[in-house]
Parts: C-alpha cells; sequence; structure tokens
C-alpha cells in the first residue's frame, strides 16, 4: 500500500545555539505551541506544546536521554516518537487501557535546520498535525 505524505510548510521557529541540551525551548509555530528539545548529539525534536493528560505547557519539562518529564504530573514521552512511557508502559494493560486519551502519544512534527536555522514542518491548509 502506498503512503502519501501531507504536503508542509517548514517555519523557522529558532537558531540552533539557542536551544540548551537537556532543556525545553517553547515556540509559536502556525499558531500552535510547540516546544524544542535538543539531544546530546545536537538532533533537535519538535513537540506539542501542551501535555495530552491535562493540556498543561509543557515548557518546564526535563529531559534526560531521550526522555521528557512533564513537569505536572511526571507523565514521560519519548522525544523521537511522542510515545507515552509513563504512565502507560508501567501501569498494568487493563489499567492503563482505562487511562484513554490521557496517555496517548505527545504530537511530534518534523524538524530541518539550515543554517543554525531551526524549521518545524506544519500542515499546510489548516491540516491537523501528524506522527510521521
Ligand atoms: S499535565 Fe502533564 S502529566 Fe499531567
Amino acid at each position: 500500500m502506498a503512503t502519501t505524505r501531507r504536503p508542509v510548510q517548514y517555519l523557522a521557529v529558532a537558531y540552533t545555539r539557542d536551544i540548551p541540551a537537556g532543556r525545553v525551548y517553547p515556540v509559536l509555530a502556525g499558531g500552535r505551541e510547540l516546544i524544542l528539545v535538543r539531544d546530546g548529539e545536537g538532533n533537535v525534536y519538535a513537540l506539542d506544546g501542551l501535555c495530552p493528560h491535562q493540556r498543561l505547557p509543557l515548557a518546564g519539562a526535563e529531559v534526560w536521554k531521550g526522555v521528557l518529564e512533564c513537569p505536572w504530573h511526571h507523565f514521560q514521552y519519548d522525544v523521537c516518537t511522542g510515545e507515552n512511557l509513563y504512565p502507560r508502559r508501567v501501569y498494568p494493560a487493563q489499567l492503563a487501557a482505562r487511562l484513554g486519551d490521557h496517555v496517548r502519544p505527545l504530537r511530534i512534527y518534523p524538524v530541518r535546520t539550515v543554517d543554525e536555522q531551526i524549521q518545524v514542518g506544519m500542515p499546510e491548509a489548516g491540516g491537523s498535525p501528524w506522527t510521521p
């Protein structure tokens, strides 16, 4: 089955020097609150800036070894995939299922770097964000 890529427009949101490793850097892109995260190898990731748990801001989140921890109730997310690592992977399956939307993945966005400028790919024409 062929996959269809949605058209995206890349928006400049920051410079690589702006983003300290291990901390999140809040930005606005296309009217959405996002956070940028830079790992120890210099890779930059863009994720939704609101935690799926209670839609509270992730601006004060900590990042350690590719895991972002929400400052509010300590849910944890993989910065590469947006997957909820805690509590989804820790709780017994039946209990995790009861958490429903609270443990859905954090949305991620494509990122590219052009001459030290970080650009985030946003869906064109008002499309919804996607997880590649
Ligand atoms: S708002 Fe993030 S864990 Fe509750």
